[in-house]
């Protein structure tokens, strides 16, 4: 009789959790949301990009460098095919050129993901940081931009243990940067336990050559990160929570933070608008499709722009919205000249008129 109970209680127990979790988990992944296209004018795809645009940064609104070829675990069209980085000059085309790596590389086994761009002051070099997964690890390269010969100059590799899962960086120093980490735990199995119980435990990183070390955690999921064009603030998407935070930048390099400003989106990368400070994302609006990369019923494409972030009242906007049938699975969107350039995880990438 006791048993009876007991293993009546448990199979409640266990039916209102699954119930609970089910819930849970359909509102974190969006597994509802259709999205309905709001295309912009003009859009051109950019030539030769296949095996995705994963992440774009633009230097002085006239060059954009993209990362194709990422290597990450569950990312589909996964190719042997080394990764590159492209750019694209924004004032004349849509025809992106290979930088050329010199130095000491592996270039077979690269697969880059999140990049950004630092300019010395003192000397005018220009840094490029870039997330390599090359052979299923996780570490940053270094390259030093060459405009002339359209090189970039490998300088150094960085690993960390704090540095283990990383999605996105953005460099603030010669060799110093923040990176995203957008798991916990090291290994599928486990990773797949984080969505499950809903555990916000991812962090970002601080690294200089003195000291590396957590500055801000409770993400679940950390994902693109950004810095405001005076510096003082971070933007990290906390992808699963669908919001982004807003972290101010203290002089230890410490992070506090500020505020959350929810999108309604799962966000990838954050680019902002040197000018304005508005923040542009490409996100994903329904992330078991996302998962799922069913090919009849495709992950869409989203982008959103945050305006007057630090007020009162940020203006959240959809500025583009795809259902798969243009482009699958967009992970970033900068803005130049009345242009908007989308890019996407493992699809191609796409140039629109913003009016
Ligand atoms: C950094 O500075 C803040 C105050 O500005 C302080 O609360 C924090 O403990 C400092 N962190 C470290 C690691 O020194």
């Amino acid at each position: 009789m006791v048993k009876l109970m007991l293993l009546s209680l448990v199979v409640v127990f266990l039916a209102v959790w699954i119930g609970e979790r089910y819930t849970a988990l359909r509102d974190t992944l969006l597994v509802f949301r259709e999205i309905t296209p709001n295309h912009l004018p003009n859009c051109q795809l950019i030539k030769d990009i296949n095996i995705g645009s994963e992440d774009i940064t633009v230097l002085e609104d006239r060059l954009a460098f993209i990362s194709t070829g990422v290597k990450y675990p569950g990312i589909p069209r996964y190719t042997d095919a080394p990764g590159k980085i492209l750019v694209l000059n924004l004032l004349t085309g849509t025809d992106p050129t290979e930088l050329r790596i010199k130095g000491d590389f592996d270039a077979d086994s690269f697969g880059p993901h999140g990049i950004s761009l630092y300019t010395n002051e003192a000397d005018g070099c220009r840094y490029l940081f870039v997330l390599n997964h090359p052979h299923n690890n996780c570490q940053v390269e270094i390259f030093r931009f060459v405009e002339e010969d359209l090189t970039l100059v490998h300088i150094k590799t960085i690993k960390h243990e704090l540095l283990h899962n990383m999605n996105d960086i953005v460099a603030v120093g010669v060799e110093n940067f923040y990176a995203t980490n957008d798991h916990y735990f090291i290994g599928e199995r486990l990773q797949l336990l984080e969505v499950l119980f809903s555990l916000a435990w991812c962090d970002v990183v601080y690294y200089s050559p003195e000291e590396v070390r957590v500055v801000a955690t409770g993400f679940f999921n950390a994902n693109g990160i950004n810095v405001s064009p005076d510096k003082r603030h971070l933007y990290v998407s906390d992808l699963m929570h669908h919001q982004i935070v807003v972290l101010e930048i203290q002089t230890n390099n410490s992070l506090s933070r500020v505020k959350e400003v929810a999108v309604g989106s799962l966000c990838d990368n954050i680019e902002v608008e040197s000018k304005t400070g508005d923040l542009w994302m490409g996100c994903h609006p329904n992330g078991i499709k996302f998962f799922l990369q069913n090919v009849n019923d495709p992950p869409g494409s989203e982008v959103i722009r945050v305006q007057n972030i630090h007020s009162d009242k940020p203006v959240v906007t959809q500025v583009y919205a795809d259902d798969g049938s243009v482009l699958l699975a967009s992970s970033v969107a900068t803005p130049f000249r009345g242009k908007l350039l989308i890019g996407s995880v493992y699809h191609k990438a796409l140039m629109c008129d913003l009016e």
